[in-house]
């Protein structure tokens, strides 16, 4: 029996009870929902509605309940199904295993704040996994960094070569962005820990619950302070999800680097084989499925974030069943986001660096040019017209196929007397690395110390 049928004299189509219908993927919600539920008993217990003997009953078939279920795989049963929702299909069970006193669960409660504090408590606990999923990643790449730690790539503006970096300095690039995710995540999660429970439909309640023992029980640190708000803002669904949304984005931008850098073309770095796929045609291939699926799943949790909006916009106070749509939209974004930390930290542990080929790139094709042109504000120049000198010299060389670390002193001398023979040590690919030694650049002392932070930052 559905929980709303004494108004109704019709039966619901069925093909509308299919769709009406949300168990099949609000189910994930059972034990979050049960948790709440048992303290919800205990609440009416407590403000004297309920007998104290009814209350152990209840909670008691409700453990039996997250007992029996404790498997989510023991919810496929299609017979299941017919339930409207995770909601009546707990009371159905209950009633089941304790009788009729099942049917005065939801006194003083309605679905519209029983579902909002079971997403709440679902999201909370899966923020504290997602958490340890991201430090994972930051291991990971601090890891690969100190495998690294003082080898060079090319660094790129425009994806035009720019000037040489160390390959950890572009490792721990990516620690940083992480690391302002998960500091966003951990605020989002202040936001998602407070109870909406007591709102009732929309109104509040007529039964004097003890709203913040309630909240302490479930291990809220507050309670929503109005009830049209507590049971119909998803903001704390919305926020978590654009913080997945900017997460993804910087997922992507690394998997976007990584697949350029295993191409034949850059050839930086080697992909191992637990994270690439081949071709069903081409033998040769060594394809970076990993990475191109992270980029790609980017693509839906911004979907994501744009469906909330859109689903949230025009909802009039309070309630409305459009919120139902939050969930598939919510459980997918957890689901991609950590399925991508969880690749990214493989791909991670599973490649190889072509420190060879990636130095040799770092100092060709003029990388060295500014380290040049500061080469000549030390000897005395203004930069500007530095910058216009080492321009020409660049024309120059390029003209005759060669690099600036090729041409002679002689050469170099036609241009300014201000050259000397400590030019090219001004030049070499080390003094290029280790010249930016202010804190946060390239330099190997700097990068190091950078990773030193990274760690303690990890273990406080
Ligand atoms: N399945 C519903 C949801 O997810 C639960 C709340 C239903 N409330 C209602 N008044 N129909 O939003």
């Amino acid at each position: 029996m559905n929980l709303w049928g004494g108004r109704f004299t019709g039966k619901t189509d069925e093909f509308f009870a299919y769709y009406n219908a949300s168990f099949r993927f609000d189910r994930r919600l059972l034990q979050a929902d049960l948790m709440a539920c048992a303290v919800h008993a205990q609440g009416l217990g407590r403000a004297g509605v309920l007998q104290s003997s009814e209350v152990d009953t209840m909670v008691k078939g409700l453990r039996q309940i997250a007992i029996k279920y404790a498997d989510s795989a023991s919810l496929n049963d299609p017979k299941f199904f017919s339930a409207e929702d995770v909601h009546s299909f707990i009371e159905a069970r209950l009633v089941e295993s304790i009788g009729q006193t099942g049917y005065k669960l939801h006194t003083g409660r309605s679905r519209n704040d029983q579902v909002a504090v079971a997403t709440r408590i679902f999201l909370r606990s899966e923020i504290d996994a997602l958490d340890l999923l991201f430090r994972d990643v930051q291991v990971a790449l601090i890891e690969l960094a100190e495998r690294y730690p003082n080898e060079a790539l090319p660094g790129y503006t425009h994806l035009q070569k720019a000037q040489p970096i160390l390959f950890a300095h572009f490792l721990m690039a990516y620690f940083q962005m992480l690391q302002r995710d998960r500091e966003r995540l951990r605020e989002v999660r202040k936001r998602v820990n407070v109870m909406p429970l007591g709102s009732g439909a929309l109104a509040g309640t007529n039964f004097p619950v003890d709203r913040e023992w309630m909240a302490e029980q479930l291990g809220f640190a507050d309670v929503t302070h109005n009830s049209l708000d507590g049971v119909s803002d998803r903001d704390y669904q919305l926020e978590f999800v654009n913080v997945a949304a900017m997460t993804m984005m910087h997922l992507s931008r690394l998997a976007e680097d990584f697949i350029l850098y295993a191409s034949q073309e850059f050839g930086f770095i080697k992909l191992g084989d637990a994270i690439s796929t081949g071709s069903s045609l081409m033998p040769q291939k060594k394809n970076p499925d990993s990475l191109e699926l992270i980029r790609g799943k980017a693509a839906r949790i911004f979907g994501h974030a744009v469906a909330f909006l859109t689903m949230i916009k025009g909802l009039p106070l309070a309630y409305n069943k459009d919120l139902q749509e939050d969930k598939e939209a919510l459980f997918d974004t957890i689901d991609s986001l950590a399925g991508s930390l969880k690749v990214t930290a493989t791909v991670l542990r599973n490649i190889e660096f072509n420190a060879a080929r990636a130095a040799k790139a770092a100092i060709s094709d003029y990388t060295n040019a500014t380290d040049l042109a500061d080469y000549l504000v030390r000897k005395g120049m203004e930069f500007r017209k530095a910058h216009d000198a080492i321009g020409k010299i660049v024309v120059y060389a390029i003209a005759r196929g060669l690099e600036l670390q090729q041409l002679s002193l002689a050469e170099y001398k036609q241009f300014t007397p201000l050259f000397e023979q400590d030019l090219f040590d001004a030049i070499s690919l080390e003094a290029c690395l280790t010249g930016k030694n202010t804190t946060g650049g390239t330099a190997p002392e700097q990068v190091q110390r950078e990773i030193k932070r990274a760690k303690e930052l990890l273990n406080a």
